[in-house]
């Protein structure tokens, strides 16, 4: 990490340090918001931009030089892994991710493999060509899907409103669903400390569908296998952040995983959360997405009174509640960063 990324305001806000602003960045900061993206896009597929190194550094770029964020996070896809054990998985326009085995018997469970480095080899690939072009400017996110999100695709074969399969297996054949959730655990390890071995200076495991679960349900079926991936990778200097819709619930357990930063969904008070969590843990977010459709004099409203409530934390990051829209007006995501790097303060 070079001395300027150590010295960030991302990288100080999510070790809890002071800065003298929060630092900004947007989940799904890269994608179909901008015409950008689209000019790449219409010239390969999803996964193909994926897995060509040079293309996801191009396109990790796009929000750095057009948005002008604090920190950049590596162009990829959670479901890269459940592809390099065995899944086979597909993006459709307007339908989403695909695998066209799904997971559902123990037969399926056994043939995957956790033999994932040498599929990956892209990922470190595309963070070492990324790192050239960051030139040691901001800090660059790794991340990775959360077990029982990835295990959620594998089981559905692809995204879902209820989760029904993926629930039914929990339920009726819990057995089977840890088998599943550990293999998908190892490969997280394996994958999220390449990455760090690669060069990434901070990373962010996702375990977007956890809100499905019941309180009982995520500590067994979600939590345990997060805090079994935080504790196993080589964390070093490497700020680590927690994100799941449902974090306005389920906070308290997520920190007992220890993460640097716990990322938080739009449902909660922002400092309610910090205030409740241990000393030493960051929040990231938490402006409802839906906000950047609004006017520009909305935008800055809810912008401001944020930045109120949180002004004068240690340790907070300003992000949204969950990905940005890919209908959302890209001058109005611009006019977001802008009003977060110049109006605000933390003195
Ligand atoms: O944040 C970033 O800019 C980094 C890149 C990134 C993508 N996906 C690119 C992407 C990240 C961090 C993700 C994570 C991801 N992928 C999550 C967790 C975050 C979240 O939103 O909760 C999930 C659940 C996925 C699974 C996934 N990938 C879905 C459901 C889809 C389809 C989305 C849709 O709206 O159609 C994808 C595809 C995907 N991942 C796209 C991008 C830019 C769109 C691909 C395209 O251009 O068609």
């Amino acid at each position: 990490m070079s001395n300027k990324q150590k010295d960030s305001l991302f990288i100080k806000a999510a070790f809890s340090l002071p800065t003298e602003r929060p630092p900004i960045w947007m989940m799904r900061q890269a994608g179909r918001f901008m015409k950008e993206y689209w000019e790449i896009k219409n010239k390969y597929s999803f996964l193909e931009m994926c897995k060509t190194p040079e293309i996801a550094a191009d396109v990790t770029m796009l929000p750095v030089n057009l948005l002008g964020v604090d920190a950049a996070i590596l162009f990829s896809d959670i479901l890269v892994t459940a592809e390099a054990m065995g899944g086979d998985l597909s993006f459709t326009q307007g339908v989403g991710p695909r695998f066209a085995n799904p997971v559902r018997l123990k037969q399926d469970v056994e043939r995957l493999t956790t033999d994932v480095s040498e599929k990956l080899q892209y990922v470190p690939e595309a963070i070492k060509v990324i790192q050239q072009r960051l030139d040691g400017s901001i800090p660059l996110i790794g991340f990775a899907g959360a077990p029982f999100t990835v295990m959620s695709y594998l089981v559905e074969g692809g995204s879902s409103k209820d989760f029904k399969l993926t629930k039914l297996m929990i339920h009726n054949q819990p057995e089977l669903a840890h088998q599943l959730l550990n293999k998908i655990a190892d490969v997280t390890i394996t994958y999220l400390n390449m990455q760090i071995e690669a060069g990434v200076n901070a990373v962010q495991l996702f375990d977007s569908w956890a809100l499905a679960l019941s309180w009982d349900d995520y500590r067994e079926f979600a939590h345990q296998y997060n805090v079994r991936i935080l504790a196993g990778l080589n964390r070093k200097d490497i700020p680590v952040i927690s994100f799941c819709k449902g974090s306005s619930v389920f906070a308290s357990m997520m920190a007992e995983a220890k993460p640097d930063v716990i990322s938080v969904d739009w449902n909660a008070d922002l400092l309610d959360i910090k205030k409740m969590l241990p000393a030493g843990i960051a929040v990231q977010g938490n402006l409802d997405p839906h906000i950047l459709y609004a006017d520009k004099k909305v935008i800055r409203e809810r912008i401001l009174k944020l930045h109120e409530r949180m002004k004068g934390e240690n340790g907070f990051i300003f992000n949204l509640g969950h990905g940005i829209m890919p209908d959302i007006p890209f001058d109005h995501v611009k006019y977001a960063v802008d009003v977060i790097k110049n109006e605000l303060t933390n003195t």
